[in-house]
């Protein structure tokens, strides 16, 4: 896509969604700048995986505009926005892998996908041999800190926390420049969340990746975001850094920060930005 380094990953202009009576988005904006951590916190229900979806395109704002890359999503058509979903990858909280399939099956299954292999015909690149998939395969592997080992194995052979991993895995290897995460570490013991925050930190420092992260968790939230979205009653509660959102005074985010100092204290995790 040929928007300039300055141009916003991502661009919510008065974005308004509802479901009948129920809005759930009203007149929502902000701007996700390349590379950056944003975590999206709010109570159950206000919106969160909407926003994700609306990022994604699949689901349509009533009102206002989703851009990703500068492009306006409701200009696009059904090709245009396979090619914006090819630069997001999504993170859902299940790993949803397939169980009859391998690790490598897994994890190779989208460089073999006929969307992404038309999308490099389109861009003048040649097809992926079985060996340089294979080493892309690997290559990811060891981005989530998994060895080739458990190549050969199926999902339901290696532990949870690692299906996790591998799913990461299989999201990284077409190359995508933005990552949309849904719940992360929603269900996962305090170490594998420590792990996978570790993990969503070092993927943005080495692959320079932007990162959306939808999260209940403000001690994650504390520990790696740049910058935190809270939404509340379909709109934007509080959007800021660290440092702000700690300065706020609405209760809602008082109650947040609370519940991660409690976190802090009990796990003896250091809750450091
Ligand atoms: N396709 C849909 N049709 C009708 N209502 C929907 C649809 N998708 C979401 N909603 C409603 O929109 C609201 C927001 O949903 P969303 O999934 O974004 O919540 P959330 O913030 O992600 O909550 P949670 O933390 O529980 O995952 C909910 O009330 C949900 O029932
Ligand atoms: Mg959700």
């Amino acid at each position: 896509m040929s928007a300039s380094a300055n141009t916003p990953a991502i661009r919510f202009d008065s974005v308004s969604k509802a479901f009948g009576s129920k809005k759930i988005l009203s007149e929502v904006s902000f701007e996700i700048a390349r590379g950056e951590i944003v975590f999206v916190l709010g109570k159950s229900g206000m919106g969160k995986s909407v926003t994700l979806k609306h990022i994604i395109g699949v689901m349509k704002p009533d009102a206002g505009r989703v851009f990703v890359e500068g492009k306006d999503l409701s200009t696009l058509d059904s090709r245009g926005l396979s090619g914006v979903r090819r630069r997001c990858g999504m993170v859902f909280q299940q790993p949803a892998l397939l169980d009859s399939l391998t690790v490598y099956e897994n994890v190779a299954f989208g460089l073999k996908s006929p969307e992404f292999r038309t999308a490099r015909a389109a861009s003048g690149q040649k097809e992926l041999t079985e060996n340089e998939i294979q080493t892309r395969v690997v290559e990811v592997l060891e981005l989530v800190k998994l060895d080739s080992s458990i190549l050969n194995l199926n999902p339901p052979q290696i532990s949870y926390g690692m299906q996790k991993r591998v799913s990461l895995a299989r999201t990284l290897a077409p190359g995508p420049s933005h990552l949309l995460f849904d719940e992360p570490t929603t269900g996962l013991d305090p170490i594998t969340t420590q792990a996978v925050n570790k993990l969503i930190r070092e993927l943005s420092d080495k692959l320079k990746v932007t990162s959306v992260v939808v999260s209940h968790d403000m001690a994650c939230a504390l520990q790696i975001a740049d910058r935190v979205l809270v939404l509340d009653q379909a709109r934007i509660l509080v959007w800021g850094t660290i440092p702000e959102i700690r300065q706020s005074k609405e209760p809602l985010i008082q109650d947040f920060l609370s519940e991660a100092l409690e976190f802090e204290s009990q796990s003896g995790q250091e809750v450091h930005r």
